[in-house]
């Protein structure tokens, strides 16, 4: 039987596309999707699935060294208790980060990921050094002038490798990427938004703007709820590059294409990239 369907409206000119090319795609703490978060080993699977770049958290180890964990504690992706400020980057160096994923996720289980070990910074810097590809560092806020050491350290670790034009220094605590730029103007650096229910959207458009411009960032990182059309022009407008997390929906391709977004933070790049 013939279904007649109503042809599609031609787009009109305001919701054309207003880029050719697709966003860039980052693998959000790696292909965590598939991988055990913020390892070596999913950094590796992320670019093996054509990521553009990858996306991780640091923290500080009691000793000062910037290592690569979402959590303040273990108990999640470490399986035991403790928290990585109380413990030194030996001492995490031990924590066994991947058995946890082959037991949430046997379909996906695979020998190595036992043997991923809690990462340094370094060592994730070190391991990305022959792959192109952007690196957007997570600051996590910890207490007073731990953060300082933390934007310090990890603006001397970009430095030594000289990956200032592949790196993006991010956070929430927007005090930590001003440090960033005070210390190292010549770091990128990007400043993230959560959603919050509070206020009129134009008055949070503009309070997300003027924070950005405030603490020197380059870049604005909106939860996929605040990536409203209004925003992201104004965010152009401003000349700030637009980054959306976390999205796994492949339509956000298009989204982002239709908007002028920069970049998606994706936990799975191969299922992303398989539809650009
Ligand atoms: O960098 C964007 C995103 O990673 C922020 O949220 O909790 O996954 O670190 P979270
Ligand atoms: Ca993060």
């Amino acid at each position: 039987m013939l279904i007649l369907r109503k042809s599609k409206p031609a787009p009109s000119a305001s919701i054309k596309p207003i880029s050719n090319t697709r966003p860039l795609i980052l693998g959000h703490r790696g292909a965590s999707a598939v991988a055990p978060e913020n390892t070596l080993a999913a950094f590796a699977r992320a670019f093996d699935d054509g990521a553009d770049g990858i996306e991780l958290d640091v923290r500080l180890s009691r000793d000062g060294v910037p290592v690569v964990i979402h959590d303040a504690t273990l108990q999640r992706t470490g399986l035991v208790k403790g928290d990585v400020e109380q413990l030194t980057a030996a001492q995490l160096a031990k924590i066994d980060i991947g058995s946890w994923f082959n037991r949430a996720y046997p379909a996906l289980a695979r020998g190595e990921y036992a043997e991923q070990r809690l990462p340094r910074l370094s060592q994730v810097l070190e391991r990305c050094r022959p792959r192109p590809g952007v690196i957007y560092i997570e600051l996590k806020s910890q207490s007073g002038t731990a953060t300082d050491n933390l934007v310090r350290s990890v603006a001397e670790a970009i430095t030594e490798f000289e990956f200032q034009r592949r790196t993006v220094v991010v956070s929430f605590d927007h005090d930590a990427i001003a440090t960033t730029k005070a210390l190292a103007a010549t770091i990128r650096t990007g400043a993230l938004f959560a959603p919050t229910h509070r206020r009129r959207s134009a008055w949070r458009r503009e309070k997300i703007l003027r924070a950005a411009g405030d603490c020197g960032a380059d870049e604005i990182l909106l939860h996929r709820a605040l990536v409203r059309r209004n925003l992201v022009e104004q965010a152009r407008d401003r000349n700030f590059p637009v980054v959306a997390w976390t999205v796994d929906d492949s339509k956000w391709i298009e989204r982002a294409q239709t908007l002028g977004v920069h970049a998606l933070i994706t936990n799975d790049p191969a299922k992303m990239l398989a539809v650009a």
